[in-house]
């Protein structure tokens, strides 16, 4: 399909042809971009930010640079090349043809799997408001732009299947989600993990790499589908995500460089008197951003999960790739739980433990960038590594909810938990020093001094070129 960039809204889904389509998506356009106005990036409307712009779905055509005002980036909706005899990969339908229409049957978890993702992608941006104001460099300023505009367009994604497949009632979740927002009292985020403000930058990078994780590993999950249009929609995201990602992955890496080269040259672990983060300090982030974003899998068992597995409506991780039977009525999958003498790991119905599995698969995925960054601290000579904490620590949801569980698995009273808590995660003092790390740096090549510079550009640019023009 031909993408229409002159159109109001580009798209490659052939909006012209779809006359009750467009008119709804143009009625909401106005109130995305009054939206954005309100609870977007906030005092950076006159800049111009070298940004990447989706004009096809194709090689080259989803990452074209150039210099866009914020509230004039073009949202368009762009849907992964459909694949020809598309079947369904899993579950009880296993094999039939993929639906290109809803199923009236799965109408009711089918939106509301899409209105549980699309809340996350403006509350995002909701929650970052404000950090442009406090950003390290130009180069970090661009990114986080960039990231935002990307998330509004995810939410331009998941409204373009509401009111393409869900008639009125999808329409009313379409403005539904511009009425939510992050940390709302009476009108919340539907997740919790979304309601809480994005203040600093080490959260933010936190965030990208173990929050906007838990994003990809959903859409990953989605784009097995065997809804069709919900398939192909993710398959796209996924394209834009990978770069939220690297910008989580890559912003800790060079806190990490930063702290190292500071904790060799003044010889100390505490980097306060130096401006620095330190690596423990860096540890009870990682301890708070994990266990938040291992949240958002749900349920260690779950009733809902199972369902929308068999039902063919959301797979597992790589479910094409997976060699079995993709319906798993036989199968036991291994769950940690919390017996009378500690923790143990007990076997359950593969089906129940879809959410465990994909928790298994985020996790694994999320192992990774702590190898990394356990890697620059290797070649700086310091013994010290980043560890991810137990799975049970600091839970909200599932059977370890609340549960009195340390970093390294060990149950331990109530109250020898509340007394170390602040050496596990962030105390309101470490908030509040790493706030008062949280200077502007607006010069083209300047960094500030708690992170180390990229090790390349954006785009092929070098790493001072002006990415925001103020
Ligand atoms: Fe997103
Ligand atoms: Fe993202």
């Amino acid at each position: 399909m031909e993408v229409t960039y002159s159109d109001r809204i580009p798209n490659n889904v052939g909006l012209h042809d779809n006359r009750r389509l467009q008119r709804a998506l143009e009625a909401w356009q106005p109130r995305y971009l009054d939206w954005w106005h309100e609870m977007g990036p906030e005092s950076f409307d006159a800049a111009h930010v070298y940004l990447r712009t989706a004009t096809d779905v194709g090689r080259g055509g989803w990452a074209n640079f150039g210099w866009v005002r914020l509230p004039e980036y073009r949202w368009g909706i762009f849907l992964a090349d459909p694949e020809p005899d598309r079947r369904v990969g899993f579950g009880e339908h296993r094999d039939d043809p993929a639906w290109q229409e809803v199923p009236g049957e799965y109408r009711n978890q089918l939106r509301r799997l899409i209105v549980v993702q699309g809340d996350t992608e403006p509350a995002s941006v909701e929650q970052q408001r404000r950090l442009g104001q406090t950003c390290p460099s130009l180069y970090d300023l661009r990114n986080l732009f960039q990231v935002n505009v990307e998330e509004g367009r995810h939410l331009w994604a998941m409204v373009y299947l509401l009111d393409a497949h869900f008639g009125r009632d999808g329409r009313e979740e379409a403005e539904a989600l511009l009425e939510r927002h992050a940390g709302d009292a009476d009108r919340p985020r539907i997740l919790a993990a979304f309601n809480e403000p994005t203040t600093d930058w080490l959260s933010f990078f936190m965030f990208t790499h173990f929050t906007d994780r838990d994003g990809r590993f959903q859409l990953e999950a989605l784009s097995e589908s065997g809804f069709d249009p919900l398939a192909r929609t993710c398959q796209f995201m996924l394209r834009e995500e990978a770069h939220h990602m690297f910008v989580g992955t890559t912003g800790v890496g060079r806190v990490v460089q930063r702290s190292c080269e500071l904790m060799r040259q003044a010889d100390t672990d505490d980097l306060r008197q130096q401006g620095g983060v330190s690596l423990q300090l860096l540890q009870k982030y990682i301890n708070f951003h994990f266990s938040v974003s291992i949240d958002l899998f749900g349920g260690e068992t779950s009733s809902n999960a199972a369902s929308y597995f068999s039902s063919g409506l959301k797979g597992r991780f790589h479910e094409r790739q997976r060699v079995d039977d993709h319906r798993l009525l036989e199968a036991t999958y291994p769950v940690t739980e919390l017996g009378a003498d500690g923790l143990r790991q007990v076997e359950v119905p593969a089906l129940t433990a879809i959410n465990e599995g994909l928790r298994d698969d985020y996790i694994a995925n999320c192992q990774k960038g702590l190898d990394r960054w356990n890697a620059i601290i290797a070649e700086q000579g310091i013994a010290t590594r980043l560890t991810l904490p137990h799975r049970a620590f600091h839970r909200s949801i599932g059977i370890f909810a609340g549960q009195p569980i340390t970093p390294d698995g060990r149950v331990v009273s109530p109250e020898a938990w509340a007394a170390a808590r602040d050496g596990w995660l962030p105390s309101d003092a470490d908030r509040a020093y790493v706030h008062s790390l949280m200077q502007p740096v607006l010069e083209p090549g300047r960094i500030a001094g708690w992170i180390a510079p990229p090790a390349a550009g954006i785009d092929d640019r070098p790493v001072d070129f002006e990415y925001v023009r103020l």
